[in-house]
């Protein structure tokens, strides 16, 4: 298995119909009507692709993007990890450690701190490549006016983790203070 870290709109055609499939599988509502070809809920993003292949095929995929969230009313710059799905056939010997900690270390290289959203069962394999389970703190989601809480939606109840550099000082404002992320989690 080969781990490629490739520059947004350097990624080969090819390579995109596949991570679309990839992301398709597991997430199909992006899908829907308001999907415009490509990668196209990343173009905002600024992503980097981290691509795991075995030949030529594309078995494994996660994005490391940039985004802006609001942290005790204060818009803050950080970076999220985002996608991280590995082809069906291919689970379980490791592709998903090796693509989540190629990432990783991407993000450790800024001085950003990161974040990602996932299931409660997977705490510990984000765990193990080094972010901090924020399971206790409350993230907020959707309209300003009217956010819900992602922690506590009941169809998809998701744990934030997160990740930070050296340069971040104050790590603990993050777990306390309140923290709305936009229209969605990534
Ligand atoms: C999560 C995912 C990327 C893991 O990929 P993978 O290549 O199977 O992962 P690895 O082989 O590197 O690691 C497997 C480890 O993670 C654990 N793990 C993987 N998926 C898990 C799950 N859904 N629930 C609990 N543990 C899980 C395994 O138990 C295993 O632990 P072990 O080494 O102690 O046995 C893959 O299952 C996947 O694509 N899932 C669908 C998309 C998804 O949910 N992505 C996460 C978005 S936050």
């Amino acid at each position: 298995m080969q781990i490629d870290v490739i520059a947004d709109g350097e990624l080969p055609s090819g390579a995109v119909l596949e991570v679309r499939d990839l992301v398709r599988g597991a997430w199909p509502f992006l899908f829907d009507e308001t999907d415009t070809g490509g990668l196209w809920w990343l173009a905002e993003l600024e992503p980097v692709h981290v691509v795991a292949t075995e030949g030529d095929r594309v078995v494994g995929y996660c994005a490391v993007i940039r985004t802006s969230v609001v942290l005790a009313h204060e818009r803050r710059d950080i970076l999220g990890l985002h996608g991280v799905v590995v082809r069906d056939a291919h689970r379980g010997r490791g592709c998903g450690q090796a693509i989540v900690a190629t990432a990783t270390k991407l993000i450790r290289e800024s001085s950003l701190p990161a974040m990602l959203f996932c299931e409660p069962q997977l705490i510990a394999f984000y765990e193990r490549a080094g972010w901090e389970s924020h399971a206790d703190s409350v993230t907020f989601v959707g309209t300003e006016a009217s956010p819900q809480t992602v922690e506590a939606d009941p169809t998809f109840p998701e744990v934030r983790m997160m990740l930070f550099s050296t340069q971040t000082r104050d790590t603990d404002e993050w777990r306390e203070k309140r923290l709305y992320v936009g229209g969605s989690t990534w």
